[in-house]
């Protein structure tokens, strides 16, 4: 088993597979002068899959997919045939906005994907579009039924928004009645491509756990899965459950078993560091699988005990502020 300096197991590769995006939520990007990376410093699908095959020696079981949006760059669906196949992965989930998602569910299902998270901020057509700068709120939730009824199993992601979506955490809660839906609340984190936009965050994880038990009193906890990072609720007679992710205060790093890779090959030990070392370059320089592993474990022996010590430890500045599209969550 891979485990870390901190004797956390580590058997989950988080991969952005682009940084481009076909919306632009406000959170994550700036409307416009975004620098996507050039196509040459992204990595190749035959790189991607060298790479994740290494780490899937080393221990890596869980994989997955995210960007950017992942299913905007071509040939997606040819390269999660090729992660279906890898020997040694159980599990491979992906993550999207849904956008040009709904025709694909058919294809997802047959590959094995195991659950879809969706990025759904709000149920407000009007809102959607101010959040995510892009009328697609229909399409989202094509994908969003194609997914319930090919059996996949579903998640919403929502990040929580002083001012913007904050009266639909009741109705988001509430797709949970008749759908074996997750829907999780994530706290806002800095990654946005530029500044912060608050000075003290009003959407903590205390604050949406309070306003789900003022909506419903009944909620009952119900237990988390090992290393998960969402607290997890139940609304007493509905399909699905409820969570609450603190993204940005951290109180789950104690038990954190992933590790990331961004587009151009940074790998990651904590979402709030600034990059370990890049991977693809040390491929492109001649290493060979074993020079890459051990990089990989020197790098695993050397990760910050939480997302408070990968701050603090960035070398190219503070505060975070790159954004969401090159991290992938
Ligand atoms: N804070 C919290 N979550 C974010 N995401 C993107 N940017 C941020 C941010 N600044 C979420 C997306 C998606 C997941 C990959 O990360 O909504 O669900
Ligand atoms: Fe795209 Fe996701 Fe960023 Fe929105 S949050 S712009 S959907 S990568």
């Amino acid at each position: 088993m891979l485990k870390d300096n901190h004797n956390r197991p580590v058997n989950y590769l988080r991969l952005a597979v682009t940084d481009r995006c076909n919306l632009r939520c406000f959170y994550c990007m700036p409307e416009e002068g975004i620098e996507y990376m050039p196509k040459a410093e992204l990595m190749s699908y035959e790189e991607m899959i060298r790479i994740v095959r290494v780490m899937v020696g080393l221990g890596i079981s869980k994989l997955r997919i995210t960007g950017g949006e992942p299913f905007i760059r071509r040939d997606m669906m040819d390269f999660l045939g090729e992660m279906s196949r890898l020997d040694g992965l159980h599990e491979i989930n992906v993550t999207t906005n849904g956008v040009v998602t709904a025709p694909l569910v058919p294809a997802l299902k047959k590959l094995g994907i195991r659950s879809v998270n969706l990025s759904l901020d709000t149920l407000d057509r009007k809102l959607f579009k101010e959040i995510t700068r892009r009328d697609d709120f229909e399409k989202v939730m094509k994908t969003f039924e194609a997914l319930l009824s090919h059996g996949i199993s579903t998640k919403i992601n929502t990040v929580m928004m002083e001012g913007k979506n904050d009266n639909d955490l009741l109705p988001l809660a509430m797709l949970t009645k008749d759908h074996p839906v997750g829907v999780r609340f994530i706290e806002e984190m800095p990654f946005n491509g530029g500044d912060a936009h608050y000075d003290q965050l009003w959407w903590s994880h205390r604050r949406i756990l309070e306003t789900l038990k003022n909506y419903f009193p009944d909620l009952e906890k119900i237990p988390d899965p090992p290393s998960s990072t969402s607290y997890n609720y139940k609304i007493p007679g509905h399909q699905g459950t409820v969570g609450i992710i603190a993204a940005y205060s951290r109180t789950f790093c104690g038990t954190c078993n992933r590790i990331r890779l961004t587009p151009q090959g940074l790998m990651k030990s904590c979402l709030y560091d600034d990059g370990v070392f890049n991977i693809k370059n040390l491929l492109r320089a001649g290493a060979s699988d074993e020079q890459l592993a051990h990089s990989v474990l020197e790098a695993l022996g050397n990760r910050a005990k939480d997302g408070f010590e990968a701050e603090a430890r960035r070398r190219f500045g503070l505060p975070v502020s790159e954004s969401m599209a090159t991290i992938g969550g």
